[in-house]
């Protein structure tokens, strides 16, 4: 008789964030795609889940060009929140809420709290799956001039006045590593009502001179840094996040191979960002970083990604 050898099972990358099925950890960074197009080709091309621009209430046209520049490890970028405003942003949100496959989170940036409430009125209207409040941009000067995620009372505020009228859209919270204690604003934004965390956004800003012209490369000088470099930064903030709260993180900062997303999720990740690795790899990243997660999870005995979550701790 022949033997039957038992084939190992295929890991299974599905998780559960903030009440919304995924089918994989990948989610789509804010402010890597622009044209709502570009956002369903993600989706199709094998995100879990896609994250819109970060909409304001008028217009931005944004910082001069050029805004993205590459250096040996990783990206600047001084966009500007470059985006059509709110209006045309609803339309847009409902176009891509009928053609993608995943889930959809609509971003948000306001520099008033007041405003941040006028826009998650206005978008939960729409229904995304999930609302990101985009508290932590480093371009663009505030009613605090400066982020609102570098002082908990104030990210706090925000989060509480956009939970009064969020409906039942969860709402997560983008937060900045440039603090001293991000687990104090984790504790801040969770405690006001936040369903999830989303981190790191960008660090710095930094700023890349080109030696020739004796100029800065950025048209707005500096900039947000990204891409592989930060990607220890942002490993060591989710740990600590995780050991903060108990909310859903979604994590990610240099995130580029499977084995950076089997890295995040050991430290307390429940879905992975991927941004820069968009450009670095192109556009299939989504389903080649799920293939590689897969390699290491059958390789290691995983099944699913409970095994592994906050496994690090
Ligand atoms: C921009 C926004 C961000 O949240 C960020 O991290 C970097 C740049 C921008 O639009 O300029």
């Amino acid at each position: 008789m022949v033997k039957k050898t038992k084939k190992p099972s295929n890991p299974d990358l599905s998780i559960k964030l903030c009440g919304v099925m995924f089918e994989n950890p990948t989610v789509l960074f804010s402010g890597i795609y622009e044209s709502p197009q570009d956002l369903i080709n993600a989706s199709k091309n094998g995100a879990g889940a896609i994250t819109t621009k970060s909409v304001s209430i008028g217009l931005r046209e944004g910082h001069p060009q050029p805004r993205i520049v590459k250096f040996d490890h990783g990206f600047i970028n001084s966009v500007g929140l470059k985006n059509p405003g709110l209006e045309k942003a609803k339309e847009e949100l409902k176009k891509m809420l009928l053609e993608s496959k995943s889930p959809v989170i609509a971003s948000i940036f306001a520099d008033k709290t007041s405003d941040f409430q006028k826009l998650a009125k206005e978008i939960t209207e729409v229904k995304p799956h999930i609302l990101e409040l985009n508290l932590s941009c480093p371009n663009v000067e505030g009613e605090f001039g400066r982020p609102f995620a570098t002082d908990a009372k104030i990210s706090a505020k925000v989060v509480r006045a956009v939970k009064k009228v969020s409906k039942k859209v969860p709402v997560i919270a983008k937060l900045t590593p440039n603090v001293l204690d991000i687990k104090e604003i984790a504790r801040a934004v969770e405690g006001a009502g936040a369903d999830g965390i989303s981190a790191i956004n960008t660090i710095g800003p930094g700023m890349i001179i080109d030696i020739k012209t004796k100029k800065a490369k950025l048209g707005n000088k500096r900039g947000g840094v990204s891409g592989p470099a930060i990607k220890p930064v942002a490993i060591r903030c989710i740990f600590d996040i995780y050991e903060a709260v108990k909310i859903p993180i979604i994590g990610g900062g240099g995130i580029t191979t499977g084995e950076d997303a089997i890295e995040i999720i050991m430290a307390g990740a429940t879905a992975v960002g991927i941004g820069s690795a968009v450009y670095l790899r192109g556009r299939n990243v989504f389903s080649e970083i799920c293939k590689e997660m897969k390699v290491f999870m059958k390789k290691e005995g995983y099944k699913s990604l409970k095994e592994i979550r906050g496994a690090a701790h």
